[in-house]
């Protein structure tokens, strides 16, 4: 049996027919840019997560970066203040703190929730703090009542990159819930790989913060918010017809889509018992929607040859942490240890919609007979 880590061919043809319809009607359209489907999208998509506005953009690193870049236009920071953020994440979430010469402050994770650990976010709040960056790594819900407390204490602007989190609700509703402090943005990728992914690059922001929406929806489109006239000195960071048509389609099986990838990871929790493989806690399993499934060994390659023998697919997600990458070398002498662990001895097994009950036994079967 081959089981590739994520085979895109099988996630597409699940709804193959409507795609193929959707991306129809665009090119029938003549219409590629800023149109009918993008807005469409967006409309709905702000719905589901429960948010006043969505903004679409090019890609989930220019969410981030061009929602810091939108709150530096809005006066809210400047270049050198501190955004709190995870030491162990992908490191877009990262790039668009520096990108915008802002100051990330990494802040080490649970090792049993795989996020920010809310306990060490105070302590590491200076007058210089701005916002907290949360990631839902891993497709886990990483917000707290602790974060939103200290947003609210320090007013700090909440920005949660959710690139690997599309359809996580948060315990107090839907993403976007009034709990949430305001103002606050949630920053979408729609990487084909992702929960909810296009067949190319795409983003979007989801917010309630009207003016910051605004000014997004301009930056994205060359500073411009009239025909020929320019406020800003902007990027060009769209989400393109195509993109959002197939997008729609897909957001309608979200849910259901979802729901599969929490039955194969509960079928994974309760049927792997293997002492050489650390699986997710009960804990990890609340508000997860399960982008990825990750386990800790402390030979990952070995675990990796030996599923490969089976026929396993597999990845890391990641193998180097942040403060190790030579793009970051003022960092080098960091010592973060549970970040170091989790990004030493993490392995993504596949856990996704498309995987078929003899599909994820065997994966079972494998994980079982790990023995080195
Ligand atoms: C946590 C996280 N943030 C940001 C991004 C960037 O998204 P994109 O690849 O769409 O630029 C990704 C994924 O690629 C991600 O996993």
């Amino acid at each position: 049996m081959k089981i590739n880590y994520l085979e895109l061919k099988r996630v597409t043809a699940m709804h193959a027919h409507e795609i193929q319809q959707a991306v129809n009607h665009v090119v029938n359209s003549g219409w590629y840019l800023q149109g009918e489907a993008v807005g469409t999208f967006e409309a709905e998509y702000a719905k589901y997560c429960g948010a006043q506005h969505c903004v679409g953009c090019a890609n989930g690193l220019d969410a981030l970066t061009l929602t810091f870049r939108t709150l530096i236009t809005l006066g809210r920071m400047g270049e050198g203040d501190e955004v709190i953020v995870p030491a162990n994440t992908y490191i877009a979430s990262i790039l668009s703190v520096t990108e915008n010469r802002l100051t990330p402050v990494l802040v080490e994770p649970r090792l049993n929730t795989f996020q920010i650990d809310d306990r060490l976010i105070e302590q590491a709040i200076t007058p210089r703090t701005r916002a907290i960056l949360v990631v839902n790594l891993y497709g886990r819900n990483a917000l707290t009542d602790t974060i939103i407390r200290l947003c609210t204490k320090y007013n700090l602007q909440l920005v949660i990159d959710n690139a690997q989190g599309h359809g996580l609700s948060l315990p107090h509703g839907t993403l976007h819930s009034a709990a949430l402090p305001s103002p606050s943005v949630v920053c979408h990728s729609f990487y084909p790989g992702k929960n909810l992914g296009a067949l190319g690059d795409g983003g979007a922001i989801t917010t309630d913060d009207e003016t910051l929406a605004t000014l997004f929806r301009t930056i994205a489109n060359y500073g411009s918010s009239r025909k020929y006239v320019f406020d800003y000195c902007g990027r060009n960071s769209r989400l393109d017809e195509i993109q959002a048509a197939v997008l729609s389609v897909k957001l309608k099986y979200l849910d259901a889509d979802n729901a599969l990838r929490r039955n194969a990871a509960q079928r994974l929790i309760g049927e792997v018992s293997n002492p050489l493989i650390t699986m997710p806690s009960a804990e990890y399993c609340h508000d997860n929607v399960f982008h990825i499934f990750p386990v800790l060994v402390k030979s990952p390659d070995t675990l990796q040859r030996h599923l490969q023998d089976h026929g396993i697919g597999t990845m890391r997600h990641y193998p180097i942490p942040p403060h190790q990458q030579a793009c970051y070398q003022a960092w080098a002498a960091l010592h973060l240890p549970i970040t170091e662990q989790i990004h030493r001895e993490e392995v993504s097994i596949p856990c996704n919609q498309t995987l078929t009950t003899e599909e994820l036994t065997h994966i079972i079967f494998a994980m079982n007979s790990y023995d080195k």
